[in-house]
């Protein structure tokens, strides 16, 4: 970015102020500090910082970022400016250890498309990717509700133009082996693809995280979902509000001890439990997930349960099936619905197969059992409480639906949303099929 010299001197001055307040370092040192030189403060506080600078007119610039997190990564701290930086290469800033980050700034990733494609790092699960690995133990990320990631996102939705999955689209971030970390006040704007996925990690908070990845033209924001959990245990979720087109919080393949809470979603599909199953013969479960206190603007549902049929046609990303495990002991509680817009508020389909094919929707072996949908309120554009398509291998057990007090507005005059949809569901508690 250019910068006048007078507004180098304003930020230098921010920087200045923004040490002082955040670990107490005199203002002396700040002078030579940059991302290269990290401060080595006095008896008060011995943790280093980097503070990192955009350099003038720089196109790229992850050499400093990557160089903050070389010095700072392990007990110190990495301070972004109020500056926007330019992210034109791939990072990897994984193991880091007792590191704090903050984030006064806004990050913002380029538009070379053919240089993310054949750049951007795998995540080992269908053909995903990532343009940023972040991980480590103890690590603390705050954006303080105005620190922001901007993926430049309309770029991609115009480039792919509704494909699923297109292979290496980037996501804008990935949340890689974190232990005992948290993740807040941060803001995702216009995210590549997904947004963020937690992955190989355990006892992660992420609060206050704003998501809006919005499309300005005819292009869909398809696979923008917020966040993805796999392979991860006891993560928390709080307070987020996801703006988006798929996906507004999903959890995938070995998820356990999950809670997302007193968030607000706008236009996504609601709260996902998977696609899952996708993987011929291999075990996957998703376990122990509560969901409470959301409310929902234009969802498709409020919450919605997605598994591969019995029968492998194709292979991940966009195809797959026959894989085992099982979904249980899910809580979706307390939320206020306005406007959804598909067949039941809460939703299940075993049906999912290669996109165009006619899957076998009673095949899966993939198990969805002890599952609980409470207090459910407000305005939806379905005659349907539930619509679950069970499959007769494995059929739903253990299904509870109470305290549902839903209008349907897509009816002129409005009507009381009431009926539900079953197929292979045994063993219901407060509603019969
Ligand atoms: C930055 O770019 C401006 C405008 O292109 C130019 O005038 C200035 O000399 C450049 N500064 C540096 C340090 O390259
Ligand atoms: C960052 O700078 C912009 C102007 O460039 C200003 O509007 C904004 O308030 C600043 N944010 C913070 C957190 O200081
Ligand atoms: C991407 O990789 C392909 C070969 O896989 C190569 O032909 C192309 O030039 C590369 N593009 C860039 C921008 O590096
Ligand atoms: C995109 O990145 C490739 C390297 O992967 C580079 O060769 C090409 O010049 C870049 N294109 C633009 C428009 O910057
Ligand atoms: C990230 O860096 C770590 C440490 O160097 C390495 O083990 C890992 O394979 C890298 N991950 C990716 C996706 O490149
Ligand atoms: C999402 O972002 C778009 C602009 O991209 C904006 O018009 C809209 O108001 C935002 N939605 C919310 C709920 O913040
Ligand atoms: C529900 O979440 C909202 C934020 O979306 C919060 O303002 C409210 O206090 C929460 N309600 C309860 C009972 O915690
Ligand atoms: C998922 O977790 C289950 C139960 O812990 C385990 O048996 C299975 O191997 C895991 N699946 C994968 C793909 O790692
Ligand atoms: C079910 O999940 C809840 C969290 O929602 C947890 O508190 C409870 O212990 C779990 N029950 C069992 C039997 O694991
Ligand atoms: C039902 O959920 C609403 C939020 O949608 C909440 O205000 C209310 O307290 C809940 N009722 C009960 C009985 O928990
Ligand atoms: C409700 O959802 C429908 C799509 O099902 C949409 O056409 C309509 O504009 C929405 N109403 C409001 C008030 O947002
Ligand atoms: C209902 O399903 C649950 C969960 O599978 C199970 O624990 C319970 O024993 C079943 N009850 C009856 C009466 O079948």
């Amino acid at each position: 970015m250019s910068t006048t010299p007078f507004s180098v001197k304003l930020f230098s001055v921010l920087a200045l102020l923004l040490l002082a307040f955040i670990s107490s370092v005199l203002a002396e040192s700040e002078t030579s500090a940059n991302s290269k030189a990290p401060i080595k403060p006095g008896n008060n506080d011995p943790r280093p910082t980097c503070v990192v600078k955009t350099l003038l007119n720089s196109t790229d610039d992850t050499p400093v970022i990557l160089d903050a997190f070389k010095n700072c990564g392990h007990g110190g701290s990495i301070v972004f400016l109020n500056q926007t930086y330019n992210i034109n290469t791939v990072m990897n800033t994984t193991g880091l250890r007792d590191c704090e980050i903050d984030i006064y700034g806004t990050l913002i990733w380029g538009k070379n498309i053919s240089y993310w494609l054949n750049n951007s790092l795998p995540l080992g699960y269908q053909n995903q990717s990532s343009a940023w690995f972040l991980g480590g133990d103890n690590i603390k990320v705050r954006g303080h509700g105005y620190g922001t990631l901007d993926g430049n996102g309309q770029t991609w939705y115009d480039f792919v133009n509704g494909a699923s999955n297109y292979p290496h689209r980037p996501h804008a971030l990935t949340i890689w082996k974190a232990t005992n970390s948290i993740f807040e006040g941060l803001r995702f704007v216009q995210s590549q693809m997904w947004t963020m996925t937690v992955i190989h990690s355990q006892n992660v908070l992420l609060q206050d995280i704003y998501v809006n990845s919005t499309s300005h033209d005819s292009k869909p924001a398809r696979n923008t979902d917020g966040a993805d959990t796999m392979f991860s245990d006891h993560i928390t979720f709080k307070r987020w509000t996801v703006v988006n087109g798929d996906d507004s919080i999903s959890l995938k393949a070995n998820s356990t001890n999950i809670v997302i809470q007193d968030s607000t979603f706008y236009k996504g599909l609601g709260v996902a439990i998977g696609s899952i199953g996708q993987y011929k013969d291999v075990f996957e479960t998703i376990e122990n997930v509560y969901v409470d206190n959301i409310t929902c603007y234009n969802t498709a549902y409020a919450a919605y349960i997605k598994t591969w049929t019995g029968q492998q046609v194709g292979y991940p990303p966009n195809g797959g099936g026959g894989g085992l495990g099982y979904a249980q002991n899910l809580t979706f509680t307390n939320f206020k619905m306005h406007n959804t817009t598909k067949t039941g508020a809460f939703y299940i389909t075993q049906c999912t197969t290669f996109s165009g094919v006619a899957g076998d929707c009673n095949t899966s072996l993939f198990n969805l059992r002890d599952i609980h949908f409470t207090n459910i309120t407000g305005d939806v554009g379905t005659s349907y409480v539930a619509s679950m398509q069970c499959s007769a291998a494995s059929p739903c057990s253990g299904i509870e639906i109470e305290g549902v007090d839903l209008m349907d507005v897509a009816t002129v005059p409005e009507t009381v949303t009431g009926l539900f949809k079953c197929s292979n569901v045994l063993n219901t508690t407060g509603f019969s099929c």
